[in-house]
């Protein structure tokens, strides 16, 4: 059997580099990892030079992440989120290669009374959720073969998120305020990292054609801000005070949703993939968290 090629994009990024760490653990595929500097997603061109390691698959990590800047940089993120999935779309497709793209709860922003499914209507209000729904369409328009990963709330142990940013002010402050009212599963990049290379390896890479679609993939169980931050000092013995405040105490220039519960039962149901409790694998970021972060 020909080995698979997965050409991972975005490799620098938390995604990006949890596939990096793991990728060992998958024989069966030939991997190519590529950061922003080697192609640059948004670029036709660049795109086109990936053609040389005849991709079977084409896993998308690269995405324009700024949430706040996007309000004002909103060609900037058009461009990476919206442009450059049509051209990553585009090429996918005249190679006959697999396209996974991720995407998030964002897309959402509404509270249906029940966590968020694939099929409920999308309310993005933001530029960033905006163009990441742009790119989700492109995708879906012009790849037979493709999987949308929505996620919600990453992080790793080793980039600038919520979890390094908690430890980080931990050392300097004696108080902290959280927001509490927005609810969701945060997620670690590691177990987006296993779910889909796992799923790939138990298909030898090949994704069959009723599995194609949007999936939503976290963490399961629920929380908030505040109490993640609380979770994260518990874990780490760090005395420090938390206080709970509102998001409208907390204002920022993009809006982000009250509710981002989203489902994992297409997820289980379909691609037999489930990811653990956030909690389970806050603690196992946290073992390798180094502590000059
Ligand atoms: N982080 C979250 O909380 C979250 C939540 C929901 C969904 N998601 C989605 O999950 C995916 C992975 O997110 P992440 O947390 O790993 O993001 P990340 O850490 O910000 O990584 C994104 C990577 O994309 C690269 N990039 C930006 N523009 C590019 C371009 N034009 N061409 C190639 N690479 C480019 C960035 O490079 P530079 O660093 O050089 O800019 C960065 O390394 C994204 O699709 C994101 O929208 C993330």
């Amino acid at each position: 059997m020909n080995p698979v090629n997965i050409i991972v994009l975005g490799a620098h990024g938390q995604v990006g580099k949890a596939f990096h760490h793991i990728h060992q653990q998958y024989p069966k595929f030939r991997f190519l990892f590529l950061d922003r500097k080697s192609c640059d997603i948004s670029s036709k061109e660049s795109i086109e030079n990936l053609r040389t390691f005849h991709p079977n698959i084409i896993i998308n990590c690269a995405a324009y992440t700024a949430v706040d800047l996007a309000e004002s940089e909103i060609d900037k993120a058009k461009l990476v989120n919206t442009e450059g999935s049509r051209l990553l779309a585009a090429f996918a497709e005249r190679q006959k290669a697999s396209l996974i793209h991720f995407s998030t709860d964002y897309v959402y922003h509404h509270n249906p009374g029940r966590a968020l499914k694939e099929t409920d209507e999308t309310n993005p209000q933001s530029i960033y959720a905006q163009t990441k729904l742009e790119g989700e369409l492109a995708i879906s328009e012009i790849v037979d073969k493709y999987l949308i990963f929505r996620t919600s709330w990453v992080y790793d142990q080793e980039s600038k998120n919520f979890v390094t940013t908690m430890l980080r002010l931990a050392e300097s402050r004696k108080s902290l305020s959280i927001v509490s009212d927005q609810i969701g599963a945060p997620t670690y990049a590691h177990d987006i990292a296993v779910a889909v290379l796992d799923y790939l390896d138990r298909k030898n890479g090949v994704i069959g054609h009723n599995e194609v679609g949007i999936y939503n993939l976290s963490n399961q169980g629920v929380t908030n801000w505040f109490e993640f931050a609380k979770a994260i000092f518990k874990a780490k013995n760090i005395d420090i005070e938390v206080k709970p405040i509102k998001t409208s105490e907390y204002p920022t220039p993009a809006s982000r949703p009250l509710w981002s519960v989203m489902s994992s039962d297409k997820l289980n149901k379909e691609l037999k993939i489930s990811l653990p409790n956030w909690k389970d694998s806050l603690h196992n970021c946290l073992k390798l968290v180094v502590n000059n972060l």
